[in-house]
């Protein structure tokens, strides 16, 4: 049939098990991340806010470092055939670049683009066709966060090179990166980005980049999910402060909190907020380097090279399997 894609999708993803996370996320006060990317009007959002804020998009040191980066793989990857598994590959623009760099040196190149978020796997297949032919592109639809046994969903023929760009920050790294780790066999690579705190303080670090997440466009962004489900503006504040979490690390959590009442009813379930209960929107865990190299290093991920931007709040890392 013209003009259709094939997309796997998951069972993490099905709807019945969307419509149990969003419960379980009402019920325990802790939105998963997922439904921030959900609707057209928070992908709209979301990209207008990256625009405004993302050093990968604003700072051409930061869009060097991905460069680098990108020839550093490509100049240790000796196959000539290479698949990248773009892990919430977003609207793929680092992925394409990366391929493209690939495809210059000759390699024949596959491409996974994989996220939460259909629109966002078909957006990354579309801006990757400048270099990847349709028959060598597998979207793939599924949520990192709770899908089980991905490294069987993901198997590939090649080489893999697995991109983690821009997510370690939303997820428990206990969580997230036993997959990660799982996903990358011996003769693999991980290209690995990380948000970081700056300078050599790292309580003061995270503190000056606060702003970035405490600004206009981010809580237009994140009350977008509260309003979907029927809460008034007027119901309470949305407040940014910075947590301590497992491993030394620090993050900024953005917290609903009500002062006034609010019900909501989601599929026959009541959900009662009372005058000075809050909601968890949203987290952000910001590394050092330091700190990412002991993370990955637990995880048996051996870095091989790194790359840090000048603001020291991007770096980009290149790993193996240890
Ligand atoms: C911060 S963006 C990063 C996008 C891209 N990698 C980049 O660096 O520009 C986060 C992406 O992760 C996706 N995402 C969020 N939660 C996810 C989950 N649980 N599983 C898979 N993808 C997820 C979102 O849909 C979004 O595209």
């Amino acid at each position: 049939m013209p003009n259709t894609v094939k997309v796997t999708i998951q069972p993490s993803q099905f709807p019945e098990k969307v419509r149990r996370d969003l419960l379980e996320s009402l019920r325990r006060r802790r939105v998963n991340h997922k439904f921030h990317y959900d609707s057209l009007r928070q992908t709209q959002k979301w990209l207008a806010l990256h625009q405004a804020y993302s050093p990968a998009r604003n700072d051409a040191d930061c869009r060097g470092i991905y460069e680098k980066s990108f020839a550093a793989a490509a100049a240790r990857i000796k196959t000539c055939r290479v698949h990248v598994i773009g892990l919430g590959c977003g609207g793929g623009q680092k992925d394409t670049r990366l391929l493209k760099l690939l495809k210059h040196r000759g390699k024949e190149v596959f491409y996974t683009p994989c996220d939460v978020s259909a629109a966002m796997v078909l957006t990354a297949r579309q801006t990757a066709l400048s270099v990847v032919p349709k028959g060598n592109c597998f979207p793939f639809v599924c949520d990192l966060a709770t899908a089980e046994d991905i490294h069987k969903c993901l198997v590939t023929r090649h080489l893999s090179l697995v991109t983690f760009f821009g997510m370690i920050p939303n997820f428990e790294p206990q969580l997230i990166l036993p997959k990660l780790a799982s996903l990358i066999r011996p003769r693999d690579f991980l290209l690995f980005g990380a948000n970081l705190a700056p300078g050599n303080n790292y309580a003061a670090g995270v503190n000056r980049i606060l702003p970035q997440y405490d600004n206009s466009l981010t809580r237009d962004w994140l009350m977008t999910f509260l309003l979907d489900l029927g809460v008034d503006r007027r119901d309470g504040d949305l407040r940014f402060d910075i947590e301590n979490g497992r491993f030394n690390l620090k993050r900024i959590a953005a917290h609903f909190h009500f002062r006034r009442a609010r019900q909501l009813e989601i599929d026959s379930e009541t959900f009662k907020f009372k005058r000075g209960d809050s909601i968890q929107l949203f987290f952000s865990y910001r590394y050092t380097p330091e700190r990412v190299r002991g993370i990955l290093n637990r995880y048996d991920l051996k870095i091989c090279e790194e790359w840090i931007t000048k603001s020291e709040e991007e770096g980009v890392f290149l790993c193996r399997k240890l």
